[in-house]
């Protein structure tokens, strides 16, 4: 890389129109904050330095921060007096920056890694001394204008609130994203005063400055227009989103793997689907999921934090932080939660909830069960209705099921409890002491029929006479 690089990312502000406890910049959208996906973006760049401003929030901003981008330093600024403010309160604490200086906002979550590479080789090879990310658009209520003389070159940019009607009809607007020499950027925003409607120290008008310093401005038009959208309230985040479902659709697509309804199909950037893979209407796939060859995902389904192995097919089921081996069947209806894994060909069937439990190869959970805290063999067979006790009210207890056991139906394992390799619990048992290998449990009161009950003690009734009938026969 010839030239030095800095990356400014302003996330100073509160977000007011969002109404949320959090600050904007930290609201989430598949898979990042808004912010997240910003320094995503912008990390190709290889900068020698990425610098967050920060106000509103500072703490939970340099938490964040410290998760996603490690890289990024904070430059905290106070009071929000303008965009040219903050960037002065970065380049205050990155006195040693030169070579170009890159400007982003945190709440372009569009903003792709190419547009943003584009638009540096533009102008690093133009020697501007000031490149504008613009964009022409049909409606540019709200967005600074960019301004210019007869020649067509660039003289400044005007805010909406302070343009004249004849600047008002402009429709080639100010991104907000913005590429500095870093020496004369600096120089400028000393120079910044707040004699506008806002009364903030504008960075636009940097722009101005630098013309009548005669240095040259460019424009870099964004070759789409999305890239540079912001968002202020939750409905223009629900439409970036919208935007984002449709690109992150597009490429799985591209890349193999079939969706029967993109538009109720909700995939998170950091999510891996592998070719061959259907995904059903009404999937959302988030975190650290990932879906193997030939697997089949929903209808109705949503896994965080799931890894799924080939060939397996997951059918209206949620799952947290759960691994799905090769060739296992989860669902209908079926709760995988934390530290489940279900080793390969294993299923986790109907009404079946599992929690922090290995499933061994072959093993079956197929009906109306809770296992929690249990590791069960091998070709095991766990009965309708098995439910594992793991919980005595205080502590949590592990149980294990052995390796080819069969549990009877409607079975209670009352943990901690043992039953070994190669045993039967009779159906309807409650097990409370451990089973050894090859023994049946019954646990169960025996069965005794009163014979003639019903004509002695329900006479007259249509069981009574249904008897009567039966024992004429
Ligand atoms: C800004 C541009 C406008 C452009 C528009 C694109 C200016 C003066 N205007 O207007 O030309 O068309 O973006 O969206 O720059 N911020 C701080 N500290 C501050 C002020 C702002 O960190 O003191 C941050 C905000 O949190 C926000 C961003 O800078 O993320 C933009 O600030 P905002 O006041 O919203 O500028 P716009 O009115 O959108
Ligand atoms: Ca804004």
């Amino acid at each position: 890389m010839s030239e030095a690089r800095t990356v400014i990312v302003l996330a100073a502000g509160k977000g007011t129109r969002m109404k949320s406890s959090l600050p904007k910049v930290l609201m989430p959208m598949l898979g990042r904050t808004l912010l997240g996906h910003v320094l995503e973006a912008a990390h190709p760049l290889q900068a020698d330095q990425t610098m967050v401003v920060i106000g509103h929030e500072a703490e939970k901003m340099k938490q964040h921060l410290a998760q996603v981008a490690p890289y990024a330093q904070t430059a905290t600024q106070e009071q929000q007096l303008g965009t040219g403010h903050a960037v002065r309160v970065a380049m205050d604490s990155a006195p040693e920056a030169s070579g170009t200086v890159v400007v982003l906002y945190g709440d372009t979550p569009l903003l792709r890694a190419e547009t943003l590479s584009a638009f540096m080789s533009a102008h690093e090879s133009s020697g501007n001394t000031a490149t504008v990310l613009s964009a022409v658009v049909d409606d540019p209520t709200g967005l600074g204008r960019i301004l210019r003389d007869s020649e067509g070159a660039v003289t400044g940019i005007v805010e909406h609130r302070d343009a004249s009607a004849d600047e008002l009809a402009i429709n080639e607007i100010n991104s907000g994203m913005y590429a500095f020499d870093a020496a004369s950027l600096r120089q400028t925003l000393g120079m910044l005063k707040g004699n506008n409607d806002q009364g903030e120290e504008y960075l636009t008008d940097v722009l101005g400055l630098l013309h009548q310093a005669g240095k040259r401005i460019g424009t870099f038009h964004a070759p789409e227009v999305e890239d540079t959208y912001g968002c202020n309230d939750r409905a223009q985040m629900a439409d970036l989103q919208a935007i984002m479902q449709g690109r992150i659709n597009t490429e799985v697509m591209r890349s193999g793997v079939t969706l029967d309804d993109p538009s109720s199909t909700w995939i998170d950037v950091t999510v891996r689907v592998e070719p061959d893979v259907t995904i059903r209407p009404g999937v959302q796939l988030r975190g650290d999921t990932v879906i193997g060859a030939h697997s089949e995902i929903g209808p109705d389904s949503t896994l965080i934090d799931t890894s799924v192995g080939a060939e397996a097919s997951v059918t209206r089921a949620h799952c947290v932080s759960a691994r799905i081996d090769d060739e296992c069947q989860v669902g209908p209806f079926a709760y995988l939660r934390p530290g489940t894994v279900l080793a390969q060909r294993a299923k986790a069937g109907t009404y079946v909830e599992l929690k922090n439990s290995l499933v061994e190869a072959g093993a079956k959970v197929p009906h109306l069960s809770y296992v929690g805290d249990t590791d069960i063999g091998p070709d095991a067979n766990v009965g309708a209705g098995t439910i594992v006790a793991n919980y005595d009210g205080v502590d949590k207890h592990r149980t294990k099921i052995g390796e080819a056991v069969f549990v009877g139906s409607n079975s209670v394992l009352i943990a901690p409890v043992s039953i070994a390799d190669g045993s039967y619990v009779a159906a309807g048992s409650a097990i409370a002491s451990d089973v050894e290998a090859g023994e049946l449990a019954v646990a169960r009161g025996r069965q005794h029929n009163a014979s003639g009950w019903v004509s002695k003690r329900r006479s007259g009734t249509k069981t009574d006479r249904a008897a009567r009938n039966a024992a004429k026969d």
